[in-house]
């Protein structure tokens, strides 16, 4: 059965809180904040991106869920993180109140790392399960192993820290192509390998759709630049026009809106051409990139 992008979304948000621990009573507003920026919404990108890879690879994506689940959490940490004063400083996400806006700042840091360390739970769980089964407990190994690289100190997190440092500075097209592959990409390629390697991949397979993420994730966040100068609140659920507040350095701030438009082509066109010609059952993944071209228009 050919599944499509809202098959694997109500995969992820039927399971979204299956893997949140049954929290005593003496830690009920943790929970609450956790659940609160997880079931505000969200397009499930990089859940059904690990879904759908896992598919790609024919592997078992019932099998795959604790992984796919847990890279949301890790997500859902980086933009409460991501919305504190100290950071962005926003006060919409997901269509509601920011965390800190509604917890405090201090609830909305300890929901995060609930969060984030709830990832490595489930996965680590998940693993638990396999320890006779070499093969099995290898993939799971290998999956984790992306995520947390994709989220950490050389992926997510670097990116984080030179968007920062980057503020109310003039930066070069290639700082801010590595600000955009870390903060957004890492953990978008992690979502795709690590579903890959819960299926059964060839080199070949690993390799093109590594090109596949790494272009990907930096469409996504040049979208995601455009979108905050042209978009709205409503259709994204987040205040527009932040990043000229911030003074971030940007897409569209360094290079202007066409040339964003125009970088924003060719660099799908890589992503489409990296797995266009060469699979005929990669349809989820060419309509990703499509799908993500019109969200600007
Ligand atoms: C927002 O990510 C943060 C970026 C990396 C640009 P999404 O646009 O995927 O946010 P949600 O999950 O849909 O809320
Ligand atoms: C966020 O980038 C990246 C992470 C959360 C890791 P942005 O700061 O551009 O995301 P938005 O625009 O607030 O969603
Ligand atoms: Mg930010
Ligand atoms: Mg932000
Ligand atoms: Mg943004």
């Amino acid at each position: 059965m050919e599944r499509h992008f809202d098959d694997y979304k109500a995969i992820v948000n039927k399971h979204l809180l299956d893997f949140i621990p049954v929290i005593d009573n003496k830690s009920i507003s943790l929970y609450d904040a956790m659940k609160y920026s997880l079931t505000a919404g969200g397009k499930r990108l990089r859940p059904v991106l690990l879904l759908a890879a896992c598919d790609f690879a024919g592997g078992d994506i019932k099998e795959a869920l604790p992984y796919a689940i847990a890279i949301e959490y890790i997500h859902t940490y980086s933009l409460i993180h991501d919305d504190l004063p100290a950071m962005d400083n926003d006060d919409l996400r997901r269509g509601l109140p920011t965390n800190h806006k509604v917890y405090g700042e201090a609830l909305a840091i300890l929901a995060g790392d609930g969060l984030l360390n709830t990832a490595f739970e489930a996965m680590t769980k998940d693993m638990m399960m396999y320890f006779d089964d070499p093969a099995k407990i290898t993939k799971r190994v290998k999956a984790a192993y992306e995520i947390a690289k994709g989220a950490g100190v050389k992926g997510m997190v670097a990116g984080q820290v030179s968007d920062m440092e980057s503020e109310e500075s003039d930066i070069s097209n290639e700082m801010l192509f590595y600000i955009h592959l870390n903060k957004t990409g890492a953990l978008i390629k992690a979502a795709i390998k690590a579903g890959l390697y819960l299926g059964d991949p060839d080199r070949e397979m690993i390799e093109r759709m590594d090109a596949y993420a790494e272009n990907l994730g930096l469409s996504f966040q040049i979208a995601d630049d455009i979108l905050d100068v042209v978009g709205s609140a409503e259709e994204l659920g987040k205040n527009v026009g932040q990043d000229a507040k911030d003074k971030k350095s940007t897409y569209t701030s360094i290079n202007g809106l066409d040339k964003a438009y125009e970088t924003l082509d060719e660099i799908s066109d890589k992503a489409l051409n990296a797995i266009s010609d060469y699979y005929d059952n990669a349809e989820f993944f060419a309509k990703l990139i499509n799908d993500l071209k019109n969200r600007t228009k």
